[in-house]
């Protein structure tokens, strides 16, 4: 008979134990006040390896977890991915109507633009500023365009690459983009679904990447990053770290666009502010 594991009990020393290690390995600091959501959360975790407590998990986790496989599982599990797409606009139409024309002129002899969403959760972020590249870019030029998409969770990212959506979820896209870059179809259970066609599926790379790493692997700069409802779950003195390696990613001229809640008002970086939530590098 299998073993009933539902309402197990996750003491508050434990708690704080895997707040410890969230903390340590993702930068996501929990605080006092997620217990109960932390027991939901793991809860599937204790279901899927037939564990009957959380003393029992935390000893897979801290003894028994060679490679780091069941850590990502772990923050898969715990990490929240609320996301949708054309999620606060004004961003987007900064970009179209201020950014994109700037960097467009900066960028005339390279005819480059890289742009990078980090913390793209299930991939509504980096679709939405395809679909504003390639509607708002200048089409008589052949313009390379890449956007980079990275999210610590491999569930999400899974998601994100397959690119399809329910009907429910495409509904802040505008019609005219909803028929130019989705295929509509149906799932294997008969429902409506999108599908992001391959011309933006193209456009962009998902990857796995901790934005607690000490450095990242890229060697050319951003013109934009897209870091939002991201930091707002680290502490100041991880936001500053953060902040200040996304600096020195970007190229001059550069934008760091936030969060609606973020703000970067008691950091010390050398970002310069533009409006609410949009910063730019300007040296
Ligand atoms: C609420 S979603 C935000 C999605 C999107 N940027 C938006 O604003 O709609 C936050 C995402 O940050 C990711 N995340 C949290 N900690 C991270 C870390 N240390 N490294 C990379 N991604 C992280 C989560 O997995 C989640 O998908």
């Amino acid at each position: 008979m299998e073993p009933i594991i539902n309402n197990i009990d996750l003491p508050e020393r434990l708690y704080l134990k895997f707040a410890k290690l969230v903390y340590d390995s993702a930068g996501i600091a929990l605080g006092n006040a997620k217990r109960e959501l932390v027991r939901s959360r793991l809860m599937k975790r204790l279901r899927a390896l037939q564990v009957t407590t959380y003393e029992e998990y935390y000893e897979i986790l801290a003894h028994h977890d060679g490679d780091g496989s069941e850590l990502v599982m772990m923050l898969d599990a715990i990490s929240t991915n609320k996301t949708d797409f054309f999620r606060e606009n004004q961003h987007f139409q900064f970009l179209s109507e201020t950014a994109l024309p700037a960097i467009m002129t900066r960028n005339r002899t390279t005819r480059r633009i890289r742009v990078w969403s980090a913390g793209c959760s299930s991939g509504e972020e980096p679709y939405t500023l395809a679909m504003v590249l390639r509607e708002h870019l200048d089409r008589s030029v052949n313009w390379d365009i890449k956007i980079l998409a990275t999210d610590i969770s491999t569930k999400v990212l899974q998601f994100a690459h397959e690119g399809i959506y329910e009907e429910e979820k495409v509904k802040p896209v505008p019609v005219q983009y909803r028929t130019a870059y989705f295929d509509k179809g149906k799932n294997a259970r008969g429902q409506v679904v999108y599908r992001a066609k391959p011309e933006l599926r193209n456009l962009i790379t998902f990857r796995r990447l901790n934005l607690m790493n000490a450095t990242f692997p890229f060697s050319g700069a951003f013109d934009v990053i897209f870091c939002r409802n991201v930091m707002i779950y680290f502490d100041k003195g991880t936001q500053e770290t953060l902040v200040n390696k996304y600096y020195k990613h970007l190229a001059s001229g550069g934008y760091l666009f936030i969060g609606h809640s973020e703000s970067l008002n008691s950091l010390k970086t050398p970002f310069q502010f533009v409006k609410p939530t949009i910063y730019v590098r300007n040296s």
